[in-house]
């Protein structure tokens, strides 16, 4: 093993989380802007070290931590390549706030993966890279998409369906998505199980949301086609009604969301798991997008960013 790096991104499911756990499609984007690294460096003293915001000490305590499911991908590559006594100090230096939607675990999950393979100057290709970090991410979230792990991956934007390989989409050639943070952890796993829950109990009401939420992205993938930005941000909020009629959403981010729209967002919702994490609003240009960005930090937001679709995804 000799010291290597793996990178990946952020992401934003744009429309069609939740849903996308029953089959339905969804459409996610890299955030380039916003990206993680993982540095893995030889230690001769045989130690194996973490270093990162989420967990720092030696790899076998990392099992009682929130760090779990990286430390038993990370055990388990190094296993692959016969290397499990090797020495390393492996540091995670990530943009990225951490279980707020944006795929910060896969995103780890992605560039460790990278880290361990070029560290051992072996070849990695697309479907491995996805298989090793579905491992981690079942760990964290329980019963995954997949769709994090295929994005933080991608430098496209994604059209995604569980169990079928993502394909790039075309996007507008203008409008400017606004990301804000709650500030608030949002819990994927519980999520994910509360929408189950839904289910399970009043399949007759939450089947009918699911597949609104399904149909939504259809119309969504229309409008990007189209450039019509008016109609993307109406599917937005048809989304977030279902999202919130499924119980994730919570006051923070409707507050937030209730603000962009005050600011003149053509569409607002949630973006990831939900009940906490970060929200999107589509604005139709900068100017309108800095006075929703401007909204937003007034309305209590933790972090805002900006997404040019014409600058980032073409
Ligand atoms: C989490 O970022 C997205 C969810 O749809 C869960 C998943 O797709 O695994 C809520």
């Amino acid at each position: 093993m000799h010291e290597a790096s793996g990178k990946s991104f952020a992401k934003i499911i744009l429309i069609g989380e939740h849903a996308v756990v029953y089959g339905y499609p969804a459409i996610a984007l890299p955030v380039k802007s916003i990206r993680l690294v993982a540095k893995l460096t030889p230690r001769a003293d045989h130690q194996q070290l973490v270093a990162s915001e989420f967990y720092t000490g030696s790899l076998a305590k990392a099992a009682q931590t929130n760090f779990a499911g990286i430390a038993q991908l990370l055990a388990d590559l190094l296993a692959h390549f016969g290397q499990a006594q090797a020495g390393f100090t492996l540091a995670i230096d990530s943009a990225l706030p951490p279980e707020r939607g944006m795929g910060s675990s896969a995103a780890t999950a992605t560039a460790v993966v990278r880290a361990v393979f070029a560290a051992c100057d072996a070849k990695l290709s697309r479907a491995e890279l996805l298989a090793w970090t579905a491992r981690s991410e079942h760990i964290i979230h329980g019963n995954p998409s997949g769709l994090d792990a295929a994005t933080t991956s991608a430098d496209a934007p994604q059209w995604f369906t569980k169990g079928h390989p993502t394909k790039p989409i075309a996007f507008p050639t203008n409008g400017t998505l606004v990301i804000a943070d709650t500030g608030i952890p949002g819990q994927t796993k519980v999520a994910v199980a509360a929408v189950a829950m839904h289910l399970q109990a009043n399949p007759r009401a939450t089947k009918p949301r699911l597949a609104a939420i399904g149909t939504a992205v259809q119309r969504a993938a229309r409008a990007l086609a189209a450039d019509d930005l008016v109609a993307l941000g109406h599917q937005l909020d048809i989304a977030q009604a279902q999202l919130a009629a499924l119980g994730v959403s919570n006051v923070q981010l409707d507050g937030l969301i209730t603000a962009a729209r005050n600011a003149g967002a053509l569409g607002a919702k949630l973006t990831g798991s939900g009940q906490g994490g970060c929200m999107i609003a589509l604005a139709k240009d900068a100017h309108q997008a800095a006075a929703i960005q401007t909204a937003l930090i007034a309305a209590g937001a933790t972090a805002a960013w900006q997404y040019d679709f014409a600058e980032e995804a073409n």
